[in-house]
């Protein structure tokens, strides 16, 4: 017989993020699983980054109840890693949660979910599923990921293609819940909002309102990238930047890791046509998108959105988890070597039918409600 404090009894879900990209995508799941009577919706940062995440908490809106600010510069993985597994646990055995949810590959992902297993608590894995099938690429990324797949209890997958890969790889399919990419739920959220001032600003002050400039977005920082391919790169941004002269900007918000701070600055400090800002803010962000002709990027989530703003992306990688972008037609891989760069974006910039061709909104990530589909898979789960 069902009794009143089983009714009563909520789900305790302690959220666990740590960088930028994860805050994005985990925010509307956050405020999901706040605006859910049945759920207990706690927040945990590692704070394995720190001014890039404070800049997504305080756009959401999201007040950490526990926050373990464990950011150093230039910090290694394996101190990252043990750092992250050592601050959790006594925070697990305090919050006591039912569950707590992971997004996506990073140290912070792979470390939670193995402390979590230690603790014989759930595991509900955000962007689930997805493989280059290449242990180094990106790296770790494929092995963090990997790693939350095995300690998971649920995998919510963002499409079919990463759904097979988990059943590949031998997860049962009753644990796999495809939900479509949250990084869609925040670009819808963020779309609506205007452009900032700033924004605005400087897209006329480049030329860019009035058509006189085009506008080219770039970031990178993948850790394969380091050295020689983040070098090759900036050759390629500053060999546009010279050949389109006057009638190209060309703007490069740079990470803060100091492996890409400087030999970005090195190479491209000073150069014409390039403008190099600092992280932006994701609102920001989402507006100079919207405002460019081309993205060339390495990034994850950048690959989702420009796939879903429908802006043609030169994905500078050999190698990509999430070849939906690519199937749809928006994204290209283009490798990191400059002249490949620079010959794939100046038939973009020249040839219209070729622009033309890739520069249509597809939606193979999600439809923009996955957060809702995410909370109800945690409260409908059966052990
Ligand atoms: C991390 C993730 C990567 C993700 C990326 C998103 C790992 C191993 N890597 O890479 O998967 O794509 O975040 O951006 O989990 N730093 C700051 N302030 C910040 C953030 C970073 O100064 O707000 C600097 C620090 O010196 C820090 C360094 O960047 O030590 C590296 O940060 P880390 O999180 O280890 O790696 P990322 O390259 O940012
Ligand atoms: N982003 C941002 N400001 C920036 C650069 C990126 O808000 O200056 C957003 C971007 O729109 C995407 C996310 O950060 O949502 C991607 O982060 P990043 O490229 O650092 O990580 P990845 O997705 O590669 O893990």
């Amino acid at each position: 017989m069902e009794r009143i404090s089983d009714r009563m009894k909520t789900t305790r879900v302690l959220s666990i993020f740590g960088t930028r990209p994860e805050a994005i995508k985990m925010a509307p799941v956050v405020l999901a699983l706040n605006e859910n009577a049945g759920v207990e919706s706690r927040v945990c940062v590692t704070a394995q980054h720190r001014e890039m995440l404070d800049q997504v908490l305080q756009l959401f809106d999201i007040q950490p109840d526990v926050d373990l600010n464990l950011m150093r510069p230039n910090q290694n993985l394996s101190e990252l890693t043990a750092q992250i597994l050592q601050s959790l646990d006594p925070i697990l055995t305090q919050e006591k949660p039912d569950w707590i949810l992971v997004q996506g590959d990073t140290t912070t992902v792979m470390a939670a979910s193995l402390a979590a297993f230690y603790r014989g608590i759930h595991v509900g894995h955000v962007e689930a599923g997805l493989r280059t099938g290449d242990k180094h690429q990106p790296f770790p990324e494929e092995l963090n990921r990997r790693i939350a797949s095995v300690t998971a209890d649920l995998h919510f997958a963002p499409t079919n293609l990463s759904r097979e890969n988990l059943l590949r790889e031998g997860i049962d399919e009753r644990r796999i819940l495809v939900t479509g990419n949250t990084a869609i739920d925040a670009l819808k959220l963020i779309t609506a909002k205007p452009a900032p001032d700033l924004v605005s600003g400087w897209i006329k002050e480049w030329g860019i309102t009035d058509g006189s400039k085009r506008l080219v977005l770039v970031t990178a920082h993948r850790r394969e990238n380091f050295g020689e391919p983040i070098k090759q790169i900036c050759l390629a941004i500053k060999q546009l930047a010279e050949r389109y002269g006057e009638s190209l900007e060309i703007v490069y918000p740079v990470h803060l890791n100091p492996n890409i701070q400087e030999p970005v600055k090195n190479i491209l400090g000073g150069q014409n046509g390039v403008t190099l800002l600092p992280p932006l803010e994701y609102v920001a962000l989402v507006h100079l998108m919207k405002a460019a002709t081309l993205i060339l990027t390495d990034s994850g989530g950048i690959q989702e959105e420009a796939t879903g703003l429908g802006k043609p992306a030169l994905v500078l990688r050999d190698k990509t988890e999430r070849p939906e972008g690519v199937t749809a037609g928006v994204l290209k891989l283009v490798g990191t070597e400059a002249p490949r760069i620079v010959a794939e974006a100046s038939r973009l910039l020249d040839d219209r039918t070729a622009y033309e061709t890739m520069a249509h909104a597809a939606n193979p990530f999600g439809d923009g409600n996955a957060a809702q589909r995410i909370v109800k898979g945690i409260l409908d789960f059966q052990p």
